[in-house]
């Protein structure tokens, strides 16, 4: 339900955000001067008192389809109904390798086997984990160093961190990870601020 542009919806703002432990905010700061979306529709979100924010950045990057888009709704209502969850443990649910198919066929060629993970975070662990068994599998069980970039994000698990070339995300955790190392990183405004499609400055550093 969308309110009226401007009217406010109480029932949306809550009492007390103590409890909530956010991520990646300075709680104290936040939680003393709150900056909440209640409801969003198409490019736009909507706060409690009912003020428009233009969504520029689809989520987290991850509702480019826009908000409340009709027929995803539609479809996440359709299956909650018919089976809200199944084990993928040993059992199987036929629309999860319906996906899988859909997507090997539009995957470049040799890219046709899908694993899939709930986040980015575990994306990027899983990815590590399978590049190790991958050499260990194939008799090369030495080949174990990860190679990262400088200032890259991989999210929030113990892989991605160590991989990721983010300081102030590793700092708190000690040593993270063996065997990693980090390659450049290949943020250069001074030379690529403006460039139109692939700079031509970084290759070297890749
Ligand atoms: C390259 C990369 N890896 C991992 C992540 C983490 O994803 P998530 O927040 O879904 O765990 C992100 C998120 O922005 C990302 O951009």
């Amino acid at each position: 339900m969308t309110a009226p542009a401007g009217a406010p919806v109480p029932s949306l703002v809550p009492n007390d955000l103590d409890a909530m432990w956010m991520p990646y905010t300075a709680n104290r700061d936040f939680k003393a001067a709150p900056r909440l979306l209640a409801e969003a529709e198409g490019m736009t979100y909507r706060t409690p008192e009912g003020r428009a924010v233009l969504d520029g950045t689809a989520g987290l990057w991850c509702v480019n389809a826009g908000h409340g888009r009709r027929q995803i709704v539609d479809a996440i209502t359709a299956q909650a109904s018919r089976m809200d969850y199944a084990p993928s443990f040993q059992m199987g649910h036929p629309l999860m390798f319906e996906a899988a198919s859909r997507i090997a066929a539009i995957t470049p060629s040799g890219l046709d086997r899908i694993f899939f993970t709930n986040s980015g975070s575990e994306s990027a662990d899983t990815a590590l984990k399978i590049a190790l068994a991958y050499h260990r599998a194939r008799g090369q069980g030495q080949r174990t160093v990860l190679i990262g970039r400088e200032r890259g994000y991989h999210g929030v698990g113990f892989g991605g961190m160590s991989v990721g070339g983010i300081g102030a995300n590793r700092r708190q955790f000690g040593s993270l990870l063996p065997k990693v190392d980090h390659l450049p990183h290949t943020h250069d405004l001074a030379r690529n601020a403006f460039s139109c499609g692939l700079p031509a400055h970084g290759a070297e550093l890749a």
